[in-house]
C-alpha cells in the first residue's frame, strides 16, 4: 500500500520501515526497527534524494511511482553511498533509465566498488559549494566526510528550508506511523535510541561532526530530513537536537551522573557494586545507572557511556586478564574516542587478581580522561578487610562528582 508525506513544498517522503532486522550492520541490535528514508521534489525537474535498503525496496519504488504520477525520473541524487541507503540505485535506473544520477566524486568510486557499474562521463560530480537548479528549487551541496563515510554530502533547498542531512541527525526506530519530530515525545520516546544510533555509527568522528554542525549553522533550516528516523520542523525540536550533537560530538557529558558498568561470576562482585551504587545515591548522588556487561549489549553501553560524566568500571579476573565482556566494552569506548570522562575501577580475583591494574592501564591510554587514585580489589567477595579500600574509592568518587 502507498505510504507517502509531503514534508515541505513539493517535497515528499518515500521511504518505509523495517522491524525484521535484528542487527543493523549486523553488529548493533535494533529492536525498535528502523526507518530507510528517500525523499522527491517534484519540480520543473524531479528528483530524487537517495533510495532505501533493499529489504522495503517494494514498498519504496510503489511510493516512488505513486508520487511521480506519470512523471519521468530526471534526478537521483545520491547523498550517501552506504548499501542501506543506495542499495536500490541500480532497479531505480532500470525502471528510469534517462535518470541522471547525482553524486560526489568519492561515492562514484564506492558506486562502482559496491557492483553498481556506472561510467564517470555518465554521472554529474558536484562538490563542496556547487548548486543545481531544477526550477523553483535549487539544491546545494555540502560535502560531510566521515558522516559517516568519507564520500557523505548533504543537499540543502533554499526555497524550502529543507536540510537533506543523510546520516546526520537520525535514529534508528521505525516510525510507527509519525513522521515528525513534533508527532512525538522526542525526549521521553527517541531520544535514547537516537544517541545510541549517533554514538555507535558517527561517534569516533566527533571531529567531523563539529565540521558538520558549523556548515550546519550557516543555513536557514527550517527542516531536516535525515535517511533514519523522524523529520525535524520545530525550531525548538531543531534547536534541541543540534545541541545534543554538540555535546556527543565535542565527547561533553550530556549529564552529571555515574555509570556503574561490572562483571560478576557468581554475584559477589555484583553485590559490591550494588552497595557501592547505593551509597552514592545515599550520598546524594541521585542519577547513577548500573549495567551487568554480560547481558548488556556493548552498543547500549556505549551509548551510556556518551551521557554520563562518571563511569565505574568492576571487572573480575579471567584467564589472568580482564573480563571478556568488560574488555569489549573497553574496546568500543576507545575506538570510538569517548573523553572527558571521570573513570573509577573495581576489581575481583580470587588468587591472582590482575584486572584492576588492567582495565587502569587500558583507561590511561584514553584521550582526556582522568582516573582516580584510589583502588578497590577484593579477593571472591567483600570481606571486612576491603572496607579501608572500599571507602576511599567511594569517597574519593563523591568528591570528584561534587566538584564538578
Ligand atoms: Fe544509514 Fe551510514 O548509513
Amino acid at each position: 500500500m502507498i505510504n507517502v508525506r509531503e514534508i515541505s513544498k513539493d517535497t515528499y517522503w518515500i521511504g518505509a520501515n523495517d522491524r525484521r532486522l535484528n542487527l543493523f550492520e549486523n553488529i548493533h541490535p535494533i529492536p525498535e526497527g528502523v526507518s530507510y528514508n528517500s525523499y522527491v521534489i517534484l519540480d520543473e525537474k524531479t528528483v530524487l534524494l537517495d533510495t532505501v535498503d533493499w529489504s522495503v525496496a517494494r514498498q519504496f519504488l510503489d511510493n516512488l511511482e505513486y508520487v511521480l504520477d506519470g512523471r519521468d525520473l530526471d534526478y537521483m541524487i545520491i547523498n550517501h553511498m552506504e548499501p542501506d541507503h543506495a542499495a536500490t540505485m541500480d532497479e531505480v535506473i532500470l525502471r528510469y533509465p534517462d535518470v541522471q544520477v547525482i553524486t560526489t566524486d568519492k561515492a562514484f568510486m564506492l558506486m562502482n566498488q559496491y557492483g553498481h557499474e556506472m561510467d564517470y562521463d555518465e554521472i554529474i560530480i558536484v562538490e563542496e559549494g556547487d548548486s543545481m537548479d531544477f526550477g523553483e528549487h535549487t539544491l546545494s551541496f555540502v560535502e560531510i566526510p566521515m558522516v559517516h563515510w568519507p564520500e557523505a554530502m548533504v543537499s540543502f533547498d533554499a526555497s524550502t528550508g529543507v536540510l537533506f542531512s543523510a546520516d546526520a541527525f537520525g535514529s534508528w526506530g521505525a516510525l510507527n506511523g509519525k513522521l515528525f519530530t513534533d508527532e512525538v515525545n522526542y525526549d521521553r520516546d527517541w531520544i535514547d535510541t537516537a544517541r545510541r544510533y549517533y554514538t555507535n555509527i558517527v561517534g569516533k568522528y566527533g571531529a567531523h561532526v563539529v565540521k558538520t554542525l558549523e556548515k550546519a549553522l550557516t543555513l536557514d533550516i527550517k527542516v531536516l530530513a535525515p535517511l533514519h528516523g523522524l523529520v525535524w520542523r520545530d525550531p525548538e525540536d531543531i534547536g534541541y537536537i543540534l545541541d545534543k550533537y554538540t555535546k556527543w560530538a565535542t565527547y561533553a557529558p550530556e549529564e552529571e551522573g555515574i555509570l556503574i558498568v561490572y562483571s560478576s561470576m557468581y554475584g559477589n562482585t555484583e553485590s559490591a557494586v550494588d552497595r557501592f551504587a547505593s551509597d552514592l545515591v545515599q550520598a546524594g548522588i541521585k542519577n547513577v545507572q548500573v549495567y551487568d556487561a554480560s547481558v548488556t549489549d556493548v552498543s547500549y553501553l556505549v551509548s551510556e557511556s556518551f551521557k554520563f560524566s562518571h563511569i565505574v568500571v568492576a571487572s573480575v579476573t579471567y584467564n589472568l586478564n580482564i573480563y571478556p565482556a568488560i574488555n569489549e566494552y573497553l574496546n568500543h569506548i576507545e575506538m570510538l574516542n569517548l573523553q572527558n570522562r571521570t573513570f573509577a575501577v573495581i576489581d575481583n580475583g580470587s588468587w591472582a587478581p590482575v584486572a584492576g591494574e588492567k582495565v587502569r592501564d587500558r583507561i590511561k591510554a584514553f584521550k582526556n580522561t582522568k582516573l582516580i587514585d584510589e583502588e578497590f580489589t577484593m579477593a571472591s567477595r567483600y570481606q571486612d578487610a576491603n572496607k579501608y579500600d572500599y571507602n576511599a574509592l567511594l569517597e574519593a568518587l563523591i568528591e570528584d562528582f561534587n566538584k564538578e
